[in-house]
């Protein structure tokens, strides 16, 4: 019998404020390798406040990424791998500063930092064959849950698949509730979303199981009280829940997986640059025959907080590229075991997800 056995994060730290404990905290890991830190930072902090707060020494390199035109890709993890051995040799550490596409590239770029060649080589499970960098993460939006996932999601020429492997996970990860404060408001919908859709496809799934569950139903909890309930809405304690809800919707995913929604959301990332959180949106609203539950309850949020999704989408959409989406969904095999069980190619096609697309 398999069971998995996964790694979670070396080291955690939780609370307002935390973000102050940095420089103390990668201090010690400073004597390795060529005795500098790089920072990747997500571009639409430059000149904010949050930048003077970073503790780089004069040596250390500061790195601002765009990442509000599309999803990380192996081609930008190249680029920037190179870049920085170029510079500085082989760092002491990584920090990623920023949202899931962030956390992504310093666990990324952590790994290629000691992985020759493309990343392109790597995307796949356990492809990558030596440790990575020192590599910590400070997200400032929260819900994809890419703080605490062994997968760095990764858009290359031919797939989007992840560097999925142990190290891949962080060592070190840093969640300051206040950095979250000023997400715009579309923003913390969608992403938040993402940890609610993760939870309903761990737990209507056939992976689910008491671990999973457990941190599924309470990451559901939280999510109802910011999204939901009475008290819903923008509030420092409900930043402080949705940032724990990120994190165990993560865990919940650890031990089961993602389903449909996540299948359809893949191929809207790939072939039509859709971000991943906003995707998952786009398509959950009409999966409701397959989370019923779950669907309708989304809808109540949507509602609540006036976020306005798009329609008849799919009436653009040529035959070529519904197929090509299709194509991407159902090279997504563990998803759709997840969501319809061993036997889901007696119900799963690629005529059937262009259906599916079709509702969009
Ligand atoms: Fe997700």
């Amino acid at each position: 019998m398999q069971h998995k056995n996964f790694k979670n994060i070396d080291k955690v730290v939780f609370g307002r404020g935390s973000f102050s404990m940095l420089s103390d905290i990668i201090a010690p890991v400073r004597k390795e390798n060529k005795n500098y830190f790089v920072f990747v930072i997500d571009a639409y902090f430059k000149g904010k406040e949050l930048v003077k707060r970073i503790p780089a020494l004069p040596e250390d390199l500061v790195l601002f990424e765009d990442v509000d035109a599309h999803e990380p890709t192996t081609q930008q993890i190249d680029a920037l791998r190179n870049t920085i051995l170029a510079q500085k040799g082989l760092p002491s550490g990584i920090v990623g500063i920023g949202g899931g596409s962030i956390m992504d590239i310093a666990k990324a770029t952590a790994l290629m930092l000691t992985n020759e060649g493309s990343s392109t080589q790597y995307q796949g499970l356990n492809l990558i064959k030596k440790p990575g960098v020192y590599h910590l993460g400070i997200p400032t939006i929260s819900g994809t849950g890419a703080e605490c996932s062994s997968t760095a999601v990764l858009t290359g020429p031919v797939k989007k698949l992840g560097l999925k492997c142990e190290w891949t996970v962080f060592n070190q990860v840093i969640l300051d509730p206040e950095l979250i404060a000023s997400v715009p408001n579309d923003w913390w919908f969608h992403t938040g979303m993402d940890t609610y859709i993760h939870c309903i496809e761990s737990e209507n799934g056939t992976l689910n199981n008491a671990f999973s569950h457990a941190y599924a139903e309470q990451a559901l909890s939280l999510c109802r009280d910011v999204f939901l309930n009475e008290q819903s809405g923008r509030s420092a304690q409900n930043d402080d829940k949705l940032m724990v809800a990120s994190l165990m919707g993560g865990l919940s995913l650890s031990y089961s997986e993602v389903g449909v929604c996540h299948a359809l959301s893949y191929g809207l990332s790939k072939i039509l640059d859709y971000r991943h959180c906003y995707a998952n949106c786009v398509a959950f609203q009409h999966l409701e025959d397959v989370y019923p539950q779950g669907v309708q309850e989304f809808k109540k949020m949507v509602a609540k907080h006036k976020i306005v999704l798009p329609q008849h989408l799919a009436e653009e959409w040529s035959e070529d590229i519904l197929t090509k989406m299709a194509e991407v969904a159902y090279n997504l095999p563990h998803m759709w075991h997840q969501a319809f069980g061993e036997a889901w190619k007696e119900k799963v096609s690629l005529l059937y997800i262009k259906d599916l697309y079709k509702r969009l």
